[in-house]
């Protein structure tokens, strides 16, 4: 097995890398990343190259160079930042998808692309969003997601390319921030908290949304991929969740370990109206039974770990 991670450098990059050298060989897995200096970071512990992910001729060369077998398309621009320039947004994250689905096409190559919670919108069901609902997102990242969704499921029906994929709620985790998203406070408030004992947050006190910690979510990504594809009914794409958390609850658990913590509020306007249309909690019954999505971590144990982690990060 021949891995590319395009997009590498992100949130999910820095941490599917390892997980996946672990399973297939160091030498197997190709880190591909747009900038510069994340190639350079990914090179210390990888094979790492420099890819713009909307260049056909140069990600083509790539995949033939390495023999390629499997695709992990991480490359996209998340939900809040997409809402401040969403033209570029669509070239992005629709241009990364178009061209990997086309590559695995060619090579053919399997292909795992994240969709989002981020597919859901005010009208569809908020509290246990079942699997199959109505999909009406307002904003371009959802937009994206949703197409990506559809073109996956078509390039398999139509050309029989193994894509698979899952809906991934807000990932927590202590490697590489994330940038540009609604979720990200859930992140954020760990490192401030440890700096400065205080923390503004920009969604809502009761705003509910799912999460997943992300040694759970690194896990997704390569059982999905692994699974017996006989008893795929779904493909693109697949609820999961592991917690569903307003940030009321979240800031109670980690004034457990940090008494003096504070918390405060200034939602901001974009993250509210986005957050808002999200669902409160999903129905993940589908991945549970069709590849055995079965995660670990959960509010409690996700936010012992994540001051655990970020205090020795920070010292
Ligand atoms: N974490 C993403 C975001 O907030 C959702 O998939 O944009």
């Amino acid at each position: 097995m021949n891995i590319l991670v395009v997009g590498a450098g992100g949130q999910i990059g820095a941490e599917l890398i390892p997980h996946l050298q672990g399973l297939y060989g160091q030498d197997n897995i190709i880190a591909t990343d747009l900038k510069a200096e994340n190639v350079e970071r990914l090179k210390e512990s990888s094979r790492a190259l420099v890819l713009d992910a909307l260049d056909l001729e140069s990600y083509k060369e790539i995949i033939s160079k390495y023999k390629i077998n499997r695709i992990y398309n991480l490359a996209a621009l998340l939900s809040a930042v997409g809402e401040t320039k969403p033209q570029i947004a669509w070239q992005i994250n629709m241009g990364a998808l178009v061209n990997a689905l086309e590559l695995a096409r060619e090579y053919k190559c399997s292909i795992f692309t994240p969709s989002s919670i981020g597919v859901f919108g005010h009208s569809t069901p908020q509290d246990n969003t079942p699997q199959d609902t109505v999909m009406r997102p307002n904003t371009i990242y959802g937009v994206c997601k949703v197409s990506g969704e559809l073109l996956s499921d078509y390039y398999f029906s139509r050309f029989g390319v193994d894509a698979r994929s899952v809906r991934f709620p807000g990932i927590i985790s202590n490697g590489c921030l994330p940038g540009g998203g609604t979720t990200d406070y859930a992140v954020e408030v760990f490192y401030e908290i440890l700096k400065t004992q205080k923390y503004s947050c920009p969604i809502p006190a009761n705003t509910y949304m799912d999460m997943l910690y992300m040694p759970d979510a690194i896990k997704a990504c390569t059982d999905l991929m692994d699974c017996d594809p006989s008893k795929l009914r779904h493909r693109n794409s697949f609820n999961i969740t592991a917690m569903s958390f307003s940030p009321t609850q979240l800031f109670a658990q980690i004034k457990k370990h940090v008494p003096n913590a504070e918390f405060s509020f200034n939602p901001d306007p974009v993250k509210t109206e986005i957050s808002a249309s999200w669902p409160n909690s999903m129905d993940d019954s589908c991945a549970r039974e069709e590849w055995g999505w079965n995660p670990s971590w959960d509010l409690e144990s996700m936010t012992k770990d994540m001051l655990e982690k970020i205090a020795l990060k920070l010292s």
